[in-house]
């Protein structure tokens, strides 16, 4: 059956870094993959145009007539309240199931990473944050003088989430960490815990601990090569992925894949990079594509096309190592260049 994805460009630099992965999806064509995808302007102009967020049969198209998507940003200052990208992003996360957000740190050169005496390749860090709830679901309530907003933990999406770290952390032979603040948020947090405990008998041979996420990122910062999976609620582990980002080369960098280890529907899988919108950077031609290029080989991979996915992890590595770099690695390539660099590495 034909593989179908659903491109959505978005906003700010969105359309930017999702057009230097476009020819790659005709190079995995090329190479025999039955592979097809369409093309949805969704994001803030249509939505300031026309007053909808996304049209209305859009999601079940997605859902059931595309096996994933590739996603740029969303975030527009002409939006303040951001309800578009609230209506896109986190509704795709949310009512595709998508309950693991994955987001690999693992630095490709030396000069990307920030701290005194940590050589790149020791460093390999998956955040595992759960997707679909924590403050992200729930609407909170402004009055006069207070405001006051709420955060939603289930322990299905719980358990989804640390069954998939655990599973990860035992086929790479590392350690997970759950980090929480269960010292104070002791209902959400402390749900964490219980089923931590309770499911954690399940994985004897993955050394576990849950640690409070204030004490997690100073230990971090000092050190991330202990440091295997960590599993986070949807707040902490945004959080935690950018200060991740810092230890791979930034924002420009960093890598996602939103995806449902329990499959509901035929789209299980939406390819994001960590950064958003970036609205200093558009039509600058500055935006370093690269974690848009690590986040389709993250899709990829999750197809099942691993070989397409280690070339392309590779052209990225051998380009950035050849000396390919935007203004935020310290280089003077635009993201069309960089773009070119990286493709131009890929090979047949
Ligand atoms: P941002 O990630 O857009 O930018 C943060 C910083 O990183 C800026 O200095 C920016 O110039 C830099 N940066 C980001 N992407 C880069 C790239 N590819 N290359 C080089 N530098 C890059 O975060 P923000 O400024 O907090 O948010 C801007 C808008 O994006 C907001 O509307 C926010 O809600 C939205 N946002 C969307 C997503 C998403 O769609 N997944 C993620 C984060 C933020
Ligand atoms: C991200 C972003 C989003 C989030 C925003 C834009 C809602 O920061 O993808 O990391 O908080 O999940
Ligand atoms: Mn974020």
């Amino acid at each position: 059956m034909t593989t179908r994805l659903a491109v959505i460009p978005g906003d700010g630099i969105g359309p930017e870094v999702v057009a230097e992965v476009l020819p790659v999806l005709d190079w995995v064509r090329d190479r025999g993959r039955d592979l097809a995808w369409d093309r949805h302007p969704w994001g803030a102009e249509r939505y300031l145009a026309t007053g909808e967020i996304l049209p209305e049969t859009a999601f079940e198209t997605l859902r059931d007539g595309t096996d994933g998507i590739l996603f740029g940003a969303v975030g527009d200052p002409r939006v303040p309240d951001g309800r578009h990208a609230e209506g896109i992003l986190l509704r795709l996360r949310r009512d595709l199931e998508l309950a693991v957000n994955s987001r690999p740190c693992r630095p490709l050169l030396e000069a990307h990473v920030p701290l005194k005496d940590v050589p790149a390749g020791q460093v390999w860090i998956e955040v595992f944050r759960e997707n679909t709830e924590g403050p992200y679901c729930l609407k909170g309530v402004s009055e006069p003088g207070r405001a006051t907003d709420f955060a939603e933990h289930s322990e299905p999406a719980v358990r989804r989430l640390l069954e998939a770290a655990f599973a990860r952390a035992a086929e790479r032979g590392c350690a997970l960490t759950v980090a929480h603040k269960a010292n104070v948020l002791k209902h959400g947090h402390g749900l964490w815990l219980r089923v931590f405990e309770a499911i954690r008998a399940s994985h004897p041979s993955v050394p576990a601990r849950g640690m409070h996420a204030d004490a997690l990122l100073c230990a971090l910062v000092q050190d991330p090569r202990p440091f295997g999976v960590i599993a986070a609620d949807n707040y902490l582990g945004d959080l935690i992925s950018d200060l991740l980002a810092a230890f791979q080369g930034g924002m420009g960098v960093a890598p996602s894949l939103s995806w449902a280890p329990h499959r509901p529907y035929r789209c299980s899988a939406l390819a994001e990079p960590v950064h958003g919108s970036a609205p200093d950077l558009v039509g600058r031609d500055l935006a370093n594509p690269t974690g848009m290029f690590l986040s389709t080989a993250l899709l990829f991979r999750h197809l099942g096309w691993a070989p397409e996915a280690q070339a392309l992890e590779q052209a990225v590595t051998v380009a950035l190592q050849g000396g390919a770099a935007t203004p935020d690695l310290g280089g003077t390539l635009g993201t069309r260049a960089m773009g070119a660099a990286i493709r131009s590495r890929l090979t047949a």
